[in-house]
């Protein structure tokens, strides 16, 4: 017999394409429980028909599914590596270097990359893709105004440099903003576009089951042009990399082979 939450999983996937039967399912159904005995609601099901009369609600969904926890610099010791060893590694061969921040949330990441890379390039050479399944983090990271607390690791020249204080938030310059093109992608179902030099993928992998995290391995190693570099999140290590033509260079970073 289908289950309340297998029902639940079919019907979100016609209404949204959204395949929650591909994230970790204890974690899911915890996140989704909590938010809707919030909205008074008994069961899956009975939480379903409420997002079909209501978009509130269906926002109030999309945005639980997705956790959206970011920072600039998050584990600033690997973006250290990252601007000491290989982006100098990689604009030895060309200076374009095409560049992926996949499951960007409210934008720091991305942002991030662009402040390390203006140590190297002017910032009118520097282009990033920034993408996320998520809508509304889409959003927030053009706006690109954040407390206080997602700045935490920034260096101090760079939070001179490229940020402006408004009452409580720290708002990042235009300059470093039109370096990133933002754009809408599921990665469990869009496909990818190939030969980028850097693909950033960090903590969203946790989150889904072992087969679909196989297979975005194998995606994203297909998306790297060959010697191109592949940085993860820090619990996000890969299991027998070299299944998906990847060679780990330093810890938490892998290339393409
Ligand atoms: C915890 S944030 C990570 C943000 C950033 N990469 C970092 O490490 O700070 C996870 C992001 O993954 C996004 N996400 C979840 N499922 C996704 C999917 N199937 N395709 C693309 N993005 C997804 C969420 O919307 C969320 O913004």
């Amino acid at each position: 017999m289908v289950n309340d939450y297998e029902q639940f999983i079919e019907k979100i996937k016609v209404k949204t394409g959204i395949d929650l039967s591909l994230y970790k399912e204890q974690q899911m159904k915890r996140r989704l429980t909590s938010l809707y005995e919030k909205h008074g609601f008994k069961s899956f099901l009975d939480f379903y028909r409420g997002i079909e009369k209501d978009n509130e609600l269906l926002y109030a969904f999309l945005d639980r599914m997705t956790i959206n926890v970011s920072e600039f610099y998050r584990n600033g010791k690997r973006w250290e590596v990252l601007e000491k060893k290989f982006i100098p590694e990689l604009l030895k061969n060309k200076r374009n270097l095409k560049i992926w921040s996949a499951a960007c949330s409210t934008g720091e990441e991305p942002y991030t990359i662009a402040m390390i890379l203006s140590k190297f390039l002017p910032l009118s050479e520097i282009k990033i893709l920034a993408t996320d399944i998520d809508e509304n983090v889409l959003q927030k990271a053009k706006i690109g105004a954040y407390h206080e607390r997602s700045l935490n690791e920034v260096p101090i020249e760079m939070k001179r440099k490229y940020f402006q204080k408004d009452n409580d938030y720290y708002v990042i310059s235009d300059e470093i903003k039109r370096t990133v093109t933002f754009k809408k992608h599921n990665l469990l179902s869009d496909p990818f576009e190939i030969n980028f030099d850097l693909i950033v993928c960090r903590n969203v992998l946790i989150y889904f089951t072992e087969e679909a995290k196989n297979s975005l391995y194998n995606k994203f190693s297909n998306a790297l042009r060959q010697g191109g570099i592949f940085f993860v999140g820090s619990t996000e290590q890969i299991f027998n990399p070299g299944k998906y033509n990847l060679e780990p260079i330093d810890t938490f970073f892998y290339q393409r082979i």
